[in-house]
């Protein structure tokens, strides 16, 4: 209930304010910043996916200018030869505003990212672009692209059958829970129930050849997902662990020893609403940005 609160008190605290702990999940505010954190993380052997910050775009000029924007991600992953790939919301180029023009502007993206051999991964936003988005990754295959996999959430219901519906592809997914406020006639809510029907995907993908990219903090799940690897006898080529920029990073560090493993990493302007959403999952963090704010309010 505190906790529910004291998020709810987020949007209210200065951007300035916010913005100092954001600081920690977004790489900063140009590409060079996201290609400094991958060369670090490199160091140590990890890989990264690099997200340029933005969501929904309500014009089709803020689309283009989006779509301009990943390609040029896509020119810095191959000239610095980066063990990194991109990640994009379809929403962010367009398919909130028409479809086809939306798929217009990520095929332009996939050809791009193709010729230079740079993977990309269509993130999966809320319920109302799920569909469109699996359509984008069949269009995408069908046309010959190889570059490109999408996100499976395990919170929608629907999980399991669009699973099935794209095992002919065998495709490459990201196994995440899902962050978005979805109605419980599609999606559950309960966190044991998100935890089960995760588990439910992760055995399916790893029974089925599917690339698996295991998107998760959670420890429950993410031991699970070790046993269920070391049981299987998965090949390291087929499988490895996401977790976000500045979570969890002891863990992470630690799966790296075994594992392949893979941060996400945002960079841009647009860095407020990714922040919101990672304080919402995090309510100590959200709890230390408020705290700071009243504790310099009353200086
Ligand atoms: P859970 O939320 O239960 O967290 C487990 C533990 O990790 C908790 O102890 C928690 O405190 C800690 N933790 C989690 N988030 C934290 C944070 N921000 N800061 C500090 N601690 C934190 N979603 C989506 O809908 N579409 C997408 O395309 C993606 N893409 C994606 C890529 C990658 C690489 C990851 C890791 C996640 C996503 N997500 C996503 C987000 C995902 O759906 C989910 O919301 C978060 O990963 C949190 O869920 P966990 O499985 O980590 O469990």
């Amino acid at each position: 209930m505190f906790d529910k609160i004291i998020s709810k008190s987020i949007p209210f605290i200065p951007k300035p304010v916010v913005r100092i702990f954001a600081s920690k999940y977004i790489a900063g505010e140009e590409i060079t910043d996201a290609v400094n954190v991958t060369k670090d993380f490199q160091r140590i052997n990890g890989m990264t996916t690099i997200d340029v910050l933005g969501e929904y775009v309500s014009s089709k000029e803020q689309a283009l200018n989006e779509t301009a924007m990943q390609k040029m991600v896509i020119d810095a992953i191959e000239s610095e030869s980066l063990p990194t790939y991109l990640s994009v919301k379809p929403t962010s180029v367009g398919m909130g505003i028409d479809p086809d023009f939306g798929f217009t502007n990520i095929l332009e993206i996939v050809s791009y990212a193709s010729e230079k051999d740079v993977f990309v991964r269509l993130d999966m936003e809320n319920s109302p672009y799920t569909s469109l988005t699996l359509d984008y990754y069949k269009k995408l295959r069908e046309k010959g692209f190889e570059n490109i996999g999408f996100v499976i959430q395990a919170y929608l219901k629907r999980s399991m059958n669009d699973l099935v519906d794209l095992k002919g592809y065998q495709p490459n997914v990201r196994l995440c829970k899902g962050i978005y406020v979805e109605n419980p006639e599609i999606a559950y809510k309960e966190f044991t129930e998100i935890q089960e029907n995760y588990i439910k995907l992760l055995d399916f993908m790893l029974d089925n050849g599917y690339y698996t990219a295991i998107a998760t903090h959670d420890e429950r799940l993410i031991s699970y997902a070790e046993e269920a690897l070391k049981l299987r006898e998965t090949d390291r080529k087929d499988y490895e662990f996401q977790m976000l920029l500045g979570v969890r990073e002891n863990r992470r560090n630690k799966l790296l020893k075994h594992h392949p493993v893979r941060i996400y990493v945002p960079f841009g302007s647009d860095w407020y609403g990714y922040s919101i959403r990672r304080f919402n999952e995090n309510p100590e963090m959200a709890k230390t940005v408020a705290l700071s704010f009243i504790r310099f309010w009353n200086k």
